[in-house]
């Protein structure tokens, strides 16, 4: 697998701190910062949106390589993943991850130029959101089927990342699924290069499953954010999966 890619997600910091609880992370070992946009029609909870972003970005520097330290990864969790493409991009995000299951369901609403084949959507977003000077992630939700991707993966553009997700998305501190991992172990299988991010319920005591998988992009909230030594734990995250 890929290196060890330590994503702290900033949903479980302090909303009134973010600027200095951003830089903080990075500096006590974080590669990424794993940015939840939630829009209350995905999932029920709304968190915040492109002008928080900006803000943030201005307290961590731009990373000065494609998936370098300080990469914003936004997960966005909202229906309409096309419309913000471009909002996000200018906020200073740097890999846009979307949801298959917003994509292949809003096409018609919100791309009437798009094929009536909804299924090849996402990899027209992918493309999109390459155009627009990103990297592209896809995440799938712990009901739909890795399946779904394999047709994307042999695109011409190809996603910078994968996500499963090991919680159903929504809300921080949830239980780790571990019958999400035979999803990891096939992705792994097929594609030993691949960025392969896994988010929800990661922490000291369930990252040993994750890496075995073959997980290498690891988000982690509150395991992060609620340690009393948030270093100690990102260098653990950091070792399990590169041991
Ligand atoms: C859940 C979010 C996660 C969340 C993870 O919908 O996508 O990124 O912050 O939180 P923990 O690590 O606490 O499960
Ligand atoms: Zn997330």
């Amino acid at each position: 697998s890929p290196r060890a890619i330590i994503a702290p997600s900033i949903l479980s910091a302090d909303f009134a701190d973010l600027g200095k609880e951003c830089s903080n992370t990075i500096a006590q070992g974080a590669d990424w910062l794993h940015v939840d946009i939630m829009d209350g029609h995905f999932v029920p909870n709304i968190t915040f949106g492109a002008p928080i972003v900006t803000k943030i970005r201005s307290h961590v520097a731009k990373p000065t390589e494609k998936h370098g330290k300080g990469t914003f990864d936004c997960h966005m969790m909202i229906a309409e993943p096309k419309k913000w493409v471009k909002e996000f991009q200018k906020a200073g995000c740097d890999l846009y991850c979307f949801h298959y299951e917003a994509a292949i369901s809003s096409t018609a609403a919100e791309s009437p130029e798009a094929t009536s084949d909804k299924k090849t959507n996402p990899k027209e977003l992918i493309r999109y959101i390459h155009d627009c000077g990103m990297l592209a992630g896809i995440a799938i939700k712990p009901d739909t089927s890795v399946d779904v991707l394999w047709d994307i993966l042999e695109s011409e553009d190809k996603p910078d990342m994968v996500l499963v997700m090991t919680v159903h998305p929504g809300f921080g501190g949830q239980k780790f699924m571990a019958s999400e991992l035979p999803k990891v172990a096939e992705l792994r299988k097929r594609y030993p290069d691949l960025n392969i991010e896994v988010d929800g319920g990661l922490g000291p005591g369930t990252i040993d499953q994750a890496a075995d998988a073959g997980a290498n992009v690891i988000v982690a909230g509150s395991a992060v954010f609620g340690a009393n030594d948030p270093s100690e734990v990102i260098a653990k995250l950091r070792e399990a999966v590169d041991k």
